[in-house]
């Protein structure tokens, strides 16, 4: 028996795709195989000090049953399609995209906020979803000051990078002459608020279990290749004072608070494993309310990392087949 599990990265070629092949290959994963679709299956793409070739991700391949645990990151639609495929072939699947993630009974799942859940899937279909690039690191900064004050309130607003839309959005920014970088919203409409804003709030709500929080969010898409930001202001329930509040998020995994005069900013986040939070100060226009700032890599921590570390949960209850 072969005590390393059979990895499929499906979407590898996308902008999550391969920083989920780097981590992976960080990792000392070695049973690794690439998936995309036919427009690029043959081409080559580096693993480690190797090369793979990216195989076309047909129903046919991802349902052959020789794969442990399927990582999606192909868009919502791909997702319907071919992650049901994978978990009926016996597979574990952590799918990236919306397709399952506000679905009832399907975990949505940050480890070090609702980890527990994830295991619920073993006992079903196997399927677990990662959340939206900004609900990831907002969570992991609301969780240690819900513990312990209670969250009354959440207002936070976005500041996305490019690479949150794609590697060809990133293309399309590195050819673009800085004098036409401009803020976008680049989202569907839904009446009053865009998708990603009533993504970010749903989410909140499932990952914290707390379903019926108030959060209002503006998101914005700004002209930075990679670290998603977010301005945040909580009410609490009870008074935290903002240097209690900093010793909480210190303590807190996977946070790592910058003290001023340094504050986090999308490129000291690229490459981070950890959400920078910084700015830590009182809200006066809020009983109880502090205001927060956050950077994070909506790569690795908002996509990738995360999906990693839900997949290492669920590995290391279920066995790896033979
Ligand atoms: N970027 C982020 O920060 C982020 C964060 C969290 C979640 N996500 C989610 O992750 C997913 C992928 O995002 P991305 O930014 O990596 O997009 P991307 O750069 O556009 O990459 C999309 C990937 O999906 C593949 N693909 C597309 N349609 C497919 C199909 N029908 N069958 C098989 N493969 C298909 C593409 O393959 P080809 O090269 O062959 O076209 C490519 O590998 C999306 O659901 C997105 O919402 C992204």
């Amino acid at each position: 028996m072969n005590p390393q599990p059979s990895i499929g990265v499906v979407g590898a070629t996308g902008a999550v795709g391969t920083v989920t092949l780097a981590l992976l290959a960080e990792r000392g994963y070695e049973r690794v195989r690439a998936f995309a679709s036919s427009r690029s299956a043959g081409s080559r793409l580096a693993f480690g000090d190797e090369e793979l070739v990216v195989e076309e991700a047909t129903a046919e391949a991802l349902g052959a049953g020789d794969v442990d645990l399927f990582l999606f990151s192909v868009g919502t639609a791909a997702s319907r399609e071919l992650v049901p495929v994978a978990s009926e072939a016996g597979a574990v699947c952590v799918d990236k995209s919306s397709a399952y993630r506000l679905v009832d009974g399907y975990p949505l799942v940050v480890p070090e906020v609702n980890g527990a859940r994830a295991l619920e899937a073993l006992a079903r279909d196997r399927i677990v979803a990662n959340p939206n690039c900004c609900t990831i690191p907002l969570a992991c900064v609301l969780k240690p000051l819900h513990d312990e004050a209670g969250l009354r309130r959440v207002r936070v607003s976005t500041y996305q990078s490019v690479s949150g839309a794609g590697a060809q959005r990133m293309e399309a920014l590195a050819a673009e002459a800085p004098t036409e970088h401009d803020l976008v919203m680049d989202w569907s409409w839904e009446g009053v608020e865009s998708d990603e804003e009533a993504k970010l709030r749903a989410e909140t709500r499932k990952i914290m279990e707390l379903p019926d929080l108030p959060v209002s969010a503006t998101c914005v898409r700004v002209p930075v290749m990679v670290g998603h930001s977010e301005a945040i202001w909580v009410e609490l329930e009870q008074p935290l004072e903002p240097d209690e509040a900093a010793e909480l998020l210190r303590g807190a995994p996977s946070v790592r608070v910058v003290d001023l005069p340094a504050f986090p900013t999308p490129a000291a986040a690229a490459g981070q494993d950890d959400v920078l939070v910084g700015r830590i100060r009182r809200d006066e226009a809020a009983e109880n309310g502090l205001a927060l700032y956050l950077s994070s890599d909506n790569l690795r921590k908002g996509a990738a990392l995360n999906a990693i570390q839900i997949a290492e949960l669920l590995l290391e209850t279920a066995p790896v087949r033979a």
